[in-house]
């Protein structure tokens, strides 16, 4: 399975791409994770990109597609992958066409109002980025990540108003390559979430079931 998981900044890309990497065997190329993992090693691409991911700007696009084209190269022959968090510019999905024929879009529809609830009280994990929510999905014990005993933190860029920017971004320059791929006919599954209740196992349930039936897993 080639596939983008595709929604706003706080859709829950992270939250369900982990899951079904775990469900289904698959490789998760997440781009946010990336970039932040190289600033927090001060690497020469951290210093790079450092200043958008904190502003919630869009990282360059010939960085990004680098970066991308590096960890492809990574993923062992016949793997199935989850692009998280690429492609977000028409010009990264002109490019991502020339080096993978996807499958499908897993589409995460969300309301802002449940993404801004979500963004204010996310934590991460220092160590391996595991995400959490103070108030929606708690580690079991406050501050510490279930996984790997990591101390979590708050992303810097979690603020009301670079939250603001990163909703705005997301609306005028990656929500239109829907189009793009609708017209491309590559197929999309929708999960849509109304309720701020919903933990995500049923949801990613569907997703499977979903897939199941398009015949892109067994
Ligand atoms: P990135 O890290 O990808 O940020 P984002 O797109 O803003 O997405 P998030 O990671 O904020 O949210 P998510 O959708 O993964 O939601 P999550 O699962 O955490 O990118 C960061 C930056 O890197 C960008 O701003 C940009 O600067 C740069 N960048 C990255 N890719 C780039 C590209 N292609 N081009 C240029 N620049 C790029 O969920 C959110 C919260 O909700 C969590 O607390 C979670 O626990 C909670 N939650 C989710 N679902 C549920 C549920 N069902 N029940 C309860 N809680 C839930």
């Amino acid at each position: 399975m080639k596939a983008i998981i595709f929604g706003a900044p706080g859709a829950g890309k992270g939250t369900y791409s982990t899951r079904l990497k775990t469900k289904l065997g698959v490789e998760v190329i997440a781009m946010g994770d990336i970039f932040r993992t190289q600033v927090k090693e001060n690497s020469e691409l951290g210093k790079k990109v450092q200043s958008y991911v904190e502003k919630g700007a869009l990282v360059p696009d010939e960085i990004v597609v680098e970066v991308l084209k590096q960890h492809l190269a990574k993923v062992p022959n016949g793997s199935g992958v989850i692009l998280d968090g690429f492609p977000r510019t028409l010009e990264q999905a002109k490019t991502l066409e020339t080096i993978l024929q996807l499958d499908i879009i897993i589409l995460l529809d969300v309301p802002d109002w449940i993404i801004i609830e979500r963004l204010s009280s996310r934590r991460i994990c220092k160590n391996c980025s595991a995400v959490y929510n103070t108030r929606f999905l708690k580690p079991k014990i406050e501050n510490i990540c279930d996984k790997c005993h990591g101390e979590l933190y708050q992303r810097p860029d979690d603020n009301p108003d670079v939250i603001q920017n990163r909703l705005k971004i997301y609306q005028d320059q990656t929500s239109p390559l829907l189009i793009y791929y609708k017209e491309k006919n590559v197929p999309i599954i929708t999960s849509k979430t109304t309720d701020i209740d919903t933990p995500p196992e049923p949801l990613v349930e569907q997703m499977f079931e979903e897939l199941k039936k398009l015949k892109i897993v067994n």
